[in-house]
């Protein structure tokens, strides 16, 4: 039997110095960010299974999309239905809100979710056949002023992280008939270069050719360099609505660049779109993306709600925070260490430690009677705080030797004065 993980796919552990992204410390710490800012923008958590009915995907992020077309972990369950395991989080959302009849409770809904995802890519530096997103979810206001404060919460959730060279790159892709419009110019000026054209690109001529123009292939870039731009096919409404946008992220001081060519890998976008990068990572790949998606939850069944949101990739925003070398790993050890110096004194350690978590404060015993050297040593090791040593003459007295770490000094105290250290910190 092998024991390799899934090419893809990777566990997050207490410790790992070659890879530091993948201890839990960082984990931990950037969704309890993500899950503040949320809470912040007043938008409220939606669970949903990581797996659903393929249709559901199918409909909504489009079947000709790389996604459904090459990446979906799709399966037959034991009943004969084909479920998917979710490729991203914004077709659950809108799957959950219509199954829980949500419009009941208002016309304007603000949601965020945070979780894995599943995508059979090539497995390369931050890409996963397994990723985690947060992402938010909001449904009913076709407002430019939504857009814009999606924007600006990414932008807040990336400074509180600590990220830098934060830019987002943004686009606009019009209404259905000025994309088809555009689409229909796009193929025209393509086919004349069809021989030229990359073998994906050839291929993506016939299947979805607004994906060409987010093409890495040299060859690619420069037939596209003069094709039709799509804003040339955006009527009054859609080009004011953009102009609109890009000035209220001037005003809030969001760094953008305008980019004709992003059209994003998922159907279901109409409208303003828009990726966020940061730091080296840049260079291959996005941090996140989103944009408007208004006809989607109608076309599930749903009420005719305008939304739009986005997701950020976890992996890719841990990863960035290390490159970017100014993020501090938060360091994950419990606050006091007990040293029990015997086996009696191990037993005693037992009702001290209780004592001392039932105050809140996080407390290891060591399970084996330890010498003070090595207790003194496993603590540093730890970077515990605080180490308590109960000998056999501590125990009998009930006054306790309290070392301080990082003051370099120690206390004697009693079972009570112990708590009230602890708890000053
Ligand atoms: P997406 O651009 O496909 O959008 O994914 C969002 C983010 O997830 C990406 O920018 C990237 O950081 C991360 N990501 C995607 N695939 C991988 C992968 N294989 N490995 C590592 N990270 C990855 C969506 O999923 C949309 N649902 C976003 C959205 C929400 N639009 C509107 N609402």
């Amino acid at each position: 039997m092998s024991l390799a993980i899934p090419p893809g796919t990777f566990d997050v552990v207490p410790q790992s110095c070659k890879e530091p992204w993948k201890q839990a410390s960082i984990w931990q710490y950037v969704e309890r960010v993500c899950r503040k800012i949320a809470n912040g923008y007043a938008c409220q958590e939606v669970r949903t299974p990581i797996f659903e009915r393929t249709e559901l995907f199918c409909r909504s992020v489009g079947e000709e999309t790389d996604i459904v077309n090459k990446e979906m972990y799709t399966f037959e369950d034991r009943g004969n239905r084909s479920l998917t395991l979710r490729p991203e989080g914004t077709a659950s959302v809108m799957r959950s809100f219509i199954t829980n009849k949500l419009q009941n409770l208002g016309a304007y809904h603000r949601l965020f979710y945070l979780g894995p995802m599943f995508r059979y890519e090539r497995p390369q530096a931050g890409r996963y056949r397994q990723h985690h997103q947060f992402g938010v979810e909001v449904l009913g206001s076709d407002q430019e002023e939504q857009d814009a404060e999606l924007l600006v919460l990414i932008y807040h959730l990336f400074e509180a992280l600590g990220l830098q060279n934060v830019e987002f790159i943004v686009n606009h892709l019009g209404t259905d008939s000025e994309r088809a419009d555009y689409r229909s110019s796009l193929i025209q000026y393509l086919k004349k270069h069809e021989d030229k054209l990359s073998s994906d690109s050839q291929r993506r001529l016939q299947t979805n050719p607004l994906r060409i123009l987010d093409s890495k292939d040299q060859a690619d870039q420069q037939i596209l360099e003069l094709a039709p731009k799509i804003q040339h096919f955006l009527g009054e409404e859609s080009s004011t609505s953009f102009n609109k946008i890009i000035k209220l992220l001037d005003n809030l001081k969001v760094p953008y660049k305008v980019d004709p060519h992003l059209v994003r890998g998922l159907d279901y976008y109409t409208g303003f779109v828009y990726e966020v990068k940061a730091g080296k990572l840049a260079a291959q790949s996005s941090l996140g993306g989103g944009g408007r998606y208004d006809g989607l939850l109608k076309s599930l069944g749903g009420p005719d709600l305008p939304s739009c949101g986005f997701a950020i990739g976890l992996e890719r925003v841990i990863q960035t925070l290390l490159e970017q070398g100014n993020f501090e790993v938060p360091f994950q050890s419990s606050q006091v260490l007990i040293v029990p110096m015997g086996m009696r004194e191990l037993e005693h350690g037992l009702s001290i430690a209780s004592r001392v978590r039932k105050e809140g404060i996080s407390c290891q015993l060591l399970m084996k009677p330890t010498k003070l050297k090595n207790g003194l040593k496993k603590a540093s090791q730890n970077g515990n705080r605080f180490v308590l040593i109960i000998g056999q003459d501590e125990m009998e007295k009930e006054v306790y030797t309290l070392k301080d770490m990082q003051e370099s000094n120690q206390v004697e105290v009693t079972l009570e004065q112990l708590v009230e250290h602890l708890a000053r910190g």
